[in-house]
């Protein structure tokens, strides 16, 4: 697995896969359809959690329509370049017809033009910095492509610096934020999933302009828990062995909020506010860990 354990190279300052980085003039030609909806998050935030809620609410929770394709086919991955012969992102797009539903972990100011430019749907899902870390912390070590974590302590240091791929997690979190309201953007918490999935389902459907019987909503939300989806192989990653091992961690990992207690020393934790009251400052975004 190591050979694919391929360099970042940055683009405009953000740190991303190489085979990204040497494909983003394309990646930013992409043109949406007015009708596309965008899924964006900073890496392990709760992206396949929403992308298979929309395919659902989309779907009026008809089960088997979700279960027709795993989650990279039926919402793929707009900036991905696998090594081949794993198909590219843009490539699974191109192939479909409009409205898509495109997952992206881009800096909002990488996303492309086209999707400003037509007013497409973009929901983002943002998650406490701790968690987050812990889950691409464990994702790192099971993914073939991306650096490997090293050490924990410096994993900390390197997220805390924004060299982690995708870039600063305080970035992402804080640029969307910034936007969301001029942009339309549907800005939802890991955290706000986890205590209310069924309020947090609704949301994601009044703002996809649907509307669904109680019943559907109930199956959405039963279909969506964590153990659904870690025991659906449509949902949970199974099949793309070529570039997770997933003997290592689970692509459905732990799925729950304050796994970072189990390992932030107390020292980790003290450096770690310090910065992340620094990083954050002047931002009042309401992040929850006391779920
Ligand atoms: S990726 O690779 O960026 O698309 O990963 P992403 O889906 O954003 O994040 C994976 C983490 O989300 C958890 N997850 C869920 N939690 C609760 N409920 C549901 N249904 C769910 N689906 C995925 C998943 O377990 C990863 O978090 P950790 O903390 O590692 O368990």
């Amino acid at each position: 697995g190591s050979v694919h354990r391929l360099p970042l190279i940055k683009v405009q300052g953000v740190p991303l896969r190489c085979l990204i980085a040497n494909n983003f003039d394309s990646i930013s030609a992409f043109r949406p359809d007015p009708s596309d909806i965008l899924i964006a998050t900073y890496p392990k935030a709760g992206t396949t959690w929403v992308q298979e809620i929309v395919d659902l609410l989309r779907h009026d929770g008809d089960e088997e329509a979700t279960r027709r394709a795993p989650t990279q086919e039926r919402s793929p991955f707009l900036e991905i370049h696998y090594p081949p012969p794993i198909p590219s992102g843009l490539s699974r797009i191109e192939k479909m017809t409009p409205p898509r539903v495109i997952k992206t972990h881009l800096p909002i100011n990488l996303v492309p033009e086209g999707f400003w430019e037509n007013k497409c749907k973009v929901i983002y899902v943002a998650r406490n910095a701790k968690d987050n870390l812990v889950s691409y912390y464990h994702f790192e070590k099971m993914t073939f492509i991306q650096p490997e974590p090293g050490p924990w302590d410096g994993y900390i240091h390197k997220f805390m610096n924004g060299e982690l791929a995708w870039g600063s997690w305080y970035n992402h979190v804080k640029d969307y934020w910034m936007e969301r309201e001029k942009k339309n953007i549907l800005y939802l918490f890991y955290e706000d999933m986890q205590e209310n999935p069924r309020r947090e389902v609704e949301r994601i459907m009044h703002y996809l302009d649907l509307s669904l019987s109680d019943d559907v909503i109930s199956r959405i939300v039963e279909l969506t828990s964590f153990k659904s989806m870690k025991e659906n192989p449509m949902a949970n990653y199974s099949s793309m062995p070529d570039i997770f091992d997933q003997s290592i961690s689970p692509f459905m990992r732990k799925g729950v909020v304050g796994d970072w207690t189990n390992f932030f020393t107390p020292a980790q934790n003290q450096l770690f506010d310090a910065d992340y009251t620094k990083q954050m400052k002047d931002f009042d975004i309401p992040f929850r860990t006391n779920i």
